[in-house]
């Protein structure tokens, strides 16, 4: 693994930042805006060596591993865990096209499978192996990227059946992961954060007219802004890209 150092080694290193989907057009976008707060920035996905696929478990494992090395060769905390994988359309395992569904016709169990594994089993993976490598006392967060469509309480247009449950799946599971982590540790933070609409991969054949998509490194340095502003207490919610909160 190749870590990303930041700018300017011997300034005081806050700590090392680890974000899974640092190939993703958001993901991309926080590893840099980390870098420029000065933290040693690990970006993990499918192309980066060692490689992190959800479809492969033991490549979650492995990651850790590799991680915790690193912080013991440092001896500094992981004081970032960014997840900012996640699925829409394209591909999925079994070689269908998968698409948000507008109705009910066209729910899929290919598409529902996928969508579930990438945005909600496969974090979950990240949480089983990557939050025990979280400091034991201190400040540090724990952030999913989830999407305001995942809330239930805001949801009044329906569709993106497949999309939308496994980001309310996703939601669930990092409040009931917030409640474990803050036996272990009572100022860790762990958070679902939406990004807002933001010009990648994902939104692009999705993107209207009149709809606001922002760019990626927008988004992320309004991400890193809410994170770096999480006030104690703040560990288990949902909050958008101006630290405002969702209903679930
Ligand atoms: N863009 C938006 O408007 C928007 C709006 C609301 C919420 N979000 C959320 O923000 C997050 C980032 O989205 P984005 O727009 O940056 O999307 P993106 O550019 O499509 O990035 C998706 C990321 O997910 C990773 N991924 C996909 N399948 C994977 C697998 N099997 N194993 C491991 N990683 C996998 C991709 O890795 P590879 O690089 O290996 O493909 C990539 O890093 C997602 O959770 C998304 O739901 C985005």
């Amino acid at each position: 693994m190749t870590p990303i150092p930041p700018p300017d080694r011997s300034n005081n290193i806050p700590g090392l930042a680890v974000v899974i989907g640092g190939t993703g057009g958001i993901g991309a976008a926080l590893v840099a805006g980390l870098q420029a707060q000065g933290f040693e920035v690990l970006a993990l996905g499918r192309r980066t060596e060692p490689a992190l696929d959800y479809a492969d478990e033991p490549t979650v494992a492995a990651c850790a591993l590799q991680v915790a090395d690193r912080l013991a060769q440092i001896g500094l905390p992981l004081q970032r865990l960014i997840v900012a994988t996640g699925f829409l359309h394209g591909e999925t395992l079994s070689g269908q096209q998968a698409e948000p569904e507008r109705s009910w016709q066209h729910l899929n169990a290919a598409a529902l499978q996928h969508n579930f594994l990438i945005n909600a089993i496969g974090p979950a993976l990240v949480m089983r192996h990557f939050l025990p490598l979280l400091p034991k006392q201190g400040r540090c967060v724990a952030a999913f990227l989830s999407a305001r469509v995942g809330s239930i309480g805001d949801n009044a247009l329906g569709g993106w059946y497949a999309y939308r449950a496994s980001k309310a799946a996703l939601n669930q599971l990092v409040h009931t992961s917030a409640i474990e982590l803050a036996r272990r540790n009572k100022e860790a933070l762990c958070v679902v954060l939406h990004p807002g609409t933001v010009d990648t991969a994902l939104s692009q054949p999705f993107a209207k007219t009149g709809l606001q998509v922002r760019p990626a490194g927008e988004a992320a340095s309004d991400l890193l802004a809410v994170i770096d502003a999480l006030p104690a207490g703040s560990s288990g919610q949902f909050f958008d890209h101006k630290g405002l909160a969702i209903p679930w």
